[in-house]
């Protein structure tokens, strides 16, 4: 059914394209590795600009007009065997942020003390202003971390609440958002209050999640913690419904008492078109190692400047200018920023610096058609699974209460079973560690409807 062959062809025929336009982007990458400024590791009373000129580092939305799906497709050197339907786990690399690593890699080995001198800060801080650039953020208030789960810990771990105040989360959220918050809690001494929005999320409509969050609110609320996509059932929250609500309440607060609503937004990030301001959000973390194909061990923490001042670092942060000169004059650092939120410590730095060229891919195929690919195909998935006697789709149909994950249930069978099954016909999806524990597939867009129809044929075979 899947014509990987036409594919492969497709992908050594416009590999040359790939190549000369990822390196006319990887020219001016280049470019900012010859930074004007002294390394701060070495100077501790160093205290230059925390700015690296923003370079033309991401060619213009408009690069690739008319998408090639299959150029994009060939991008990737995957495994072509496999209908590969992880978008939601873990990333593999597109070519550009492939090279990237490579090319710090080898600099590192070839002298890991220079190379790391001349290029940490300013591609640090490159990787920072992609990030503001594809999510329309300032870049100052991004912090740099390794995960979704590094980041969603710091933000809350970071809260700066206490005895009396309520945190908002709702039965829905992950792991690492209940567990963040239970462990801030042990130490501020704040409550964290639970509550569920919905029976089944299928069924769920807009005004019945906002109603029920904002019926929870009291005097006390101060953090809203909910995440963008579950990873449970596939429901897209309406986050910027709920920041519009919240608007109101917050109109009569003074600052410290406003209700911050802080998201974990990985399932939602590199697949959705939408900006920081769009979605109304004060804090959202992401990993880039999933939707975004950016480097295995990053992820970036978006603060709004007027919120970033309730938060507090809990890791060193090597990043801020003034970190060793305010450790040894013994003053303290000031205001919170997106550097001082960045843990420092020496890390796998090949990764860290090649997150500018996962924004640059992005942008490159462009945001819009991005998000719209993602909704075809994951729409094509759920339409042939509802048409299957024997299965039970979890998903809204409804692409505002959705995204890229599909989440289902095949009758009679447990989640990992038909993962298992699946995973025996080529196809890999995964089961959800929740209580209720559904099958994920997660078309992206590097899928075509080729794999969708392949999955769908894998699960008409798959029954009781
Ligand atoms: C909602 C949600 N948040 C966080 C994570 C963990 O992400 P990371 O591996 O980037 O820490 C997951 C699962 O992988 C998830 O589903």
């Amino acid at each position: 059914m899947i014509d990987r062959e036409a594919g492969l062809s497709r992908r050594r025929l416009l590999a040359g394209t790939g190549v000369a336009l990822a390196g006319s982007a990887m020219a001016s990458v280049a470019r900012a590795q010859a930074p004007a400024e002294p390394p701060p590791e070495s100077d501790p009373d160093f205290a230059g600009p925390d700015h690296h000129p923003p370079e033309a580092t991401t060619p213009a939305p408009e690069t690739l007009k008319a998408v090639d799906w299959n150029w994009v497709r060939g991008q990737w050197a995957l495994d072509w065997s496999w209908v590969n339907l992880s978008a939601m786990l873990f990333a593999s690399n597109p070519r550009l942020v492939r090279t990237a690593i490579a090319r710090h890699r080898d600099g590192l080995d070839a002298n890991p003390v220079t190379y790391l001198e001349a290029n940490n800060r300013p591609l640090q801080n490159a990787a920072r202003q992609a990030a503001g650039q594809y999510f329309g953020a300032a870049w100052e208030s991004i912090a740099l971390v390794e995960s979704t789960t590094s980041g969603v810990g710091l933000m809350y771990a970071g809260l700066l609440v206490g005895y009396g105040d309520e945190i908002l989360t709702t039965t829905h959220d992950y792991y690492v958002t209940h567990e963040a918050l239970r462990l801030a809690a042990q130490r501020n001494g704040a409550m964290v209050k639970k509550i569920s929005l919905f029976d089944e999320a299928r069924t769920a409509t807009i005004p019945q999640i906002v109603g029920r969050l904002m019926g929870a609110v009291t005097d006390k609320t101060r953090v809203l913690a909910l995440t963008w996509v579950h990873s449970s059932t596939g429901l897209k929250m309406p986050i910027g419904a709920i920041a519009q609500a919240l608007k109101s309440v917050n109109a009569t607060r003074e600052p410290h008492r406003r209700v911050l609503l802080c998201v974990d937004g990985v399932h939602g990030f590199g697949v959705e078109n939408e900006t920081l301001e769009s979605l109304g959000a004060d804090a959202l973390a992401a990993g880039c190692h999933k939707w975004l194909f950016g480097p295995r061990g990053t992820g970036v923490v978006f603060f709004r400047p007027d919120a970033i001042g309730r938060f507090a670092p809990t890791i060193p942060s090597f990043l801020a200018p003034n970190a060793y000169g305010a450790w040894l004059g013994n003053y303290d650092p000031g205001a919170n920023t997106g550097a001082r939120m960045t843990p420092g410590g020496f890390k796998a730095f090949e990764h860290v610096w090649a997150l500018t060229e996962a924004f640059q891919f992005h942008n490159m195929v462009g945001k819009a058609a991005i998000a719209a690919r993602t909704r075809a195909l994951a729409g094509r998935l759920k339409m042939g699974l509802s048409q299957m006697p024997h299965i039970a789709v979890r998903t809204p149909m409804d692409p505002n209460l959705s995204a890229g994950i599909v989440s289902f249930d095949v009758v009679g069978q447990s989640a990992d079973a038909v993962v298992r099954k699946l995973r025996g016909a080529r196809v890999i999806g995964s089961a959800a560690p929740y209580a209720r524990r559904h099958v994920r597939l997660t078309p992206s867009f590097r899928n075509t409807e080729a794999d969708v129809d392949f999955a769908l044929q894998a699960l008409s075979q798959i029954k009781g």
